[in-house]
């Protein structure tokens, strides 16, 4: 169409800030995904958005395990669903004895991402290059959500069985978690930001 800007196109000049800026709005959690598997120079594109995160005098201490296995994926589930059933918090226990529910979303690729316990601010670093991820998502027109429910097989007696199974090195902790695929249906819509919520000092 004459005269329309694609919003992926970089231009020059004032639109190349505000659709930079948008897609960091537009981003939501999406839990509903078609079958597709994400297309490898995608997943590429991803990983490489999250390893370029700040971290501590550029430690980069993180580690990326990439799941593509839907049977592993629904595994860590259940497993997960099995820790929250004996958690004493509500929402929790209604997850974990929901039969619906899926931990991952039923995503075709799900990356869990490790902190280096020995470095300080790891979690710090390994939230940063999550959140790189999630805005990697949004720019190659694929779905994802944060998950840490689906973590929480490792604070269970599976924990160390699984941490094996992933090949998750020594010393590293599984901190945080992102599902991957193509969105099925609508888009969610941003809640309402709050307001009174910044100081200003000048
Ligand atoms: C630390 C953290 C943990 C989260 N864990 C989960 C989770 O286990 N499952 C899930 O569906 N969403 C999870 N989320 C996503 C939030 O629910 C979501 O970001 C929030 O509802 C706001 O929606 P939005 O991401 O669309 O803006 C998590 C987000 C963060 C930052």
């Amino acid at each position: 169409m004459k005269g329309a800007i694609h919003p992926l196109l970089l231009q020059k000049g004032t639109m190349i800030v505000s659709a930079k800026l948008q897609l960091i709005k537009d981003r939501r959690s999406i839990r509903a995904y078609t079958g597709e598997q994400v297309q490898e120079r995608d997943l590429q594109a991803i990983l490489e958005a999250a390893m370029y995160a700040p971290s501590p005098g550029g430690s980069q201490p993180w580690f990326f395990t990439v799941i593509q296995n839907r049977e592993l994926i629904k595994e860590l589930s259940e497993a997960s669903k099995e820790v929250a059933r004996n958690k004493d918090i509500e929402f929790l226990k209604a997850l974990g004895n929901n039969p619906e529910f899926h931990a991952f979303h039923n995503a075709p690729t799900v990356i869990i991402v490790s902190g280096d316990a020995r470095e300080p601010f790891a979690t710090a670093a390994c939230a940063a290059a999550t959140q790189n991820m999630l805005l990697a998502a949004e720019f190659l027109g694929l779905g994802a959500c944060w998950v840490n429910f689906g973590l929480l097989v490792f604070e269970g007696y599976k924990g160390d069985i699984y941490r094996e199974k992933l090949g998750i090195p020594g010393g590293y902790k599984p901190l945080f978690s992102v599902t991957l695929g193509y969105r099925r249906g609508d888009k969610p819509q941003a809640a309402p930001r709050k307001s009174n919520i910044v100081n200003y000092i000048r």
